[in-house]
């Protein structure tokens, strides 16, 4: 659609939770005069980062290192982490969690004033900083939030849905120079406009709303991610979704964003047991209760399998009631909600679909492989998680690198963009809008077929299904007909790199190959013209 109006800025940034808000406090913070326009499709605090609950990883204990950070953000991303993208994210993890103190955000203390440090799958160390708690994303975002309202630089405009990429094509390469938005309801900015800016920064969250189950709020829907394809941009890394292991389970038929049971309650103590009351994560892992996520998934979704049943308990019940409500408060609430006691009972979970390791390829500042096209938060792919994000490692990495965009974006500088074969697309995927009413079908495909045990079979059923999906495409132009849009664009791209990975690494396990493949020791790149390479 044609846009109504137009405004200018310097940097337009799509997204408000913690990656958006700190590149856009940084930028304004480094260049005194800066503008911003950030776009959010709800209001500013319903994004992902609000749910977080666990925490944000950094080594700043005196017995911590970032090396030993480093060691085990390797070792969970199962052989694909870019070493040099891990090493910037532990070198300036302690200082990112710094920074969220100075604008405010109010982590837990202990007795003597230090921040209070806890565990989670994977780590090795006491690293994870959290509030209020199991409320560290609320709290982080609250204080970001402030922060942001105060600047009188930042035009915030809520209840928009981006649209897609402005372009222009100069001798066969495409850059970037602003977007089209969909302003839902009345207000100075409503309809369809347009924002030119000399860098546009996705920071549009995850993609969780592709699956029937997700611990994702319902604005998930992976618009940038889909916005970055049609743009010609590469994406990497899409088959490795991590399934969240404890997730409270609801009944099989629960659809849309089910309570996290965050991992920091294992690292408090908490274990798993299957329907015959037995730890079936010893002899897993070293690690037992704190594998790594894709481990514990997996062998939840064994032990499953085992007993005929379709979740597992997870036993806190040692922690009695005073710890519950201190260190707790947000999850105790959540199950006694749902007429569950964790003081007195075991608690009910399955994995669901959580997080998005993989994203829109950049590079170290942040670029994408289009110029002027930046991407940041768990829209991008920076290589730092590999097949399998280490816990808490998300909140961190959204700082750190929205932060290295933010420096070089205030520097003037073009920033060169990330080498790849970019260009403008083109082909069938952009013929239309999709209909909405496929996307509950949608849903269903992509947990049925591409959960946290994959196979060569479903892969296929589920891209013949989502072909066919594609084709029935009838819908008006509206905000629902884009997100459905958006689903099928994320969803076809997933599924292109799922089957392309003939082999089990990290989050991507596949019944019909399940060992690693030292040749596909590599990432899966896809553009939506020529949908895989590797
Ligand atoms: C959790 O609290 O278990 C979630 C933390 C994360 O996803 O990193």
């Amino acid at each position: 659609p044609e846009p109504g109006w137009t405004v200018e800025t310097d940097v337009v940034i799509v997204g408000s939770g913690i990656a958006g808000l700190s590149t856009a406090l940084r930028y304004l913070a480094a260049c005194p005069s800066g503008r911003v326009v950030l776009v959010t499709k709800d209001e500013l605090s319903n994004g992902s980062t609000r749910w977080a609950q666990g925490g944000i990883a950094a080594a700043i204990d005196p017995t911590d290192t970032p090396v030993a950070h480093m060691v085990d953000t390797v070792l969970a991303g199962a052989g694909l982490c870019a070493p040099h993208a891990v090493r910037r994210l532990v070198t300036d993890g302690p200082g990112a969690l710094r920074w969220l103190v100075e604008v405010g955000a109010a982590f837990d203390r202990t007795p003597e004033g230090e921040l209070s440090l806890t565990r989670e799958g994977g780590h090795r160390a006491s690293r994870i900083a959290h509030a209020g708690g199991d409320a560290t994303g609320a709290e982080i975002e609250r204080a970001l939030i402030a922060a942001v309202r105060a600047e009188p630089r930042v035009e915030i405009i809520e209840h928009a849905l981006t649209l897609d990429a402005l372009l222009t094509v100069e001798n066969g390469r495409t850059a970037v120079h602003g977007v089209t938005l969909h302003v839902m309801g009345e207000g100075q900015r409503d309809g369809v406009g347009a924002v030119h800016a000399r860098a546009v920064v996705l920071a549009t969250g995850g993609l969780g709303q592709v699956f029937a189950a997700t611990t994702n709020p319902a604005v998930s829907t992976g618009d940038g991610l889909a916005l970055a394809l049609r743009a010609g941009a590469e994406v990497q890394d899409l088959e490795f979704v991590q399934f969240h292991p404890t997730v409270l389970w609801l009944g099989s038929g629960a659809r849309g964003q089910q309570p996290l049971i965050s991992e920091a309650v294992r690292g408090e103590g908490a274990f798993l047991v299957d329907a015959a009351g037995e730890r079936f994560m010893l002899g897993e892992h070293e690690l037992a209760d704190l594998a790594p996520r894709d481990v514990v998934a997996s062998a939840i979704a064994r032990a499953m399998a085992r007993n005929g049943t379709d979740h597992v308990h997870l036993d806190a019940r040692h922690f009695g009631a005073e710890k519950w409500r201190t260190r707790f408060p947000t999850i105790l609430a959540s199950c006694r909600a749902h007429g569950i006691d964790p003081v007195t009972d075991l608690i009910p979970v399955a994995p669901a679909a959580h997080y998005a390791s993989g994203g829109v390829c950049t590079g170290p500042d942040g670029q994408t492989t289009l110029p002027g096209l930046f991407a940041v938060g768990e829209v991008a792919c920076t290589g730092v998680h590999g097949a399998n994000r280490l816990a808490s490692n998300s909140l961190l990495e959204a700082v750190v690198y929205g932060h290295r965009i933010a420096d070089r974006l205030a520097e003037g500088t073009p920033v060169p963009a990330l080498s790849g074969a970019a260009g403008p697309p083109e082909g069938e995927h952009l013929a239309g809008l999709a209909d909405p009413a496929i996307v509950g079908e949608l849903r269903a495909t992509m947990s049925r077929h591409v959960g946290v045990v994959r196979d060569a079979p479903g892969l296929a059923a589920a891209r013949d299904r989502l072909a066919e999906l594609a084709v029935s495409d009838s819908g008006t132009p509206g905000v629902e007909a884009w997100e459905a849009t958006n689903l099928l664009t994320v969803a076809r791209a997933l599924v292109a790199a799922a089957e392309a990975r003939r082999e089990s690494r990290g989050a991507h396990r596949r019944a019909d190959l399940p060992e690693p493949d030292p040749g596909f020791r590599r990432p899966i790149r896809i553009r939506l013209t020529d949908e895989v390479t590797t």
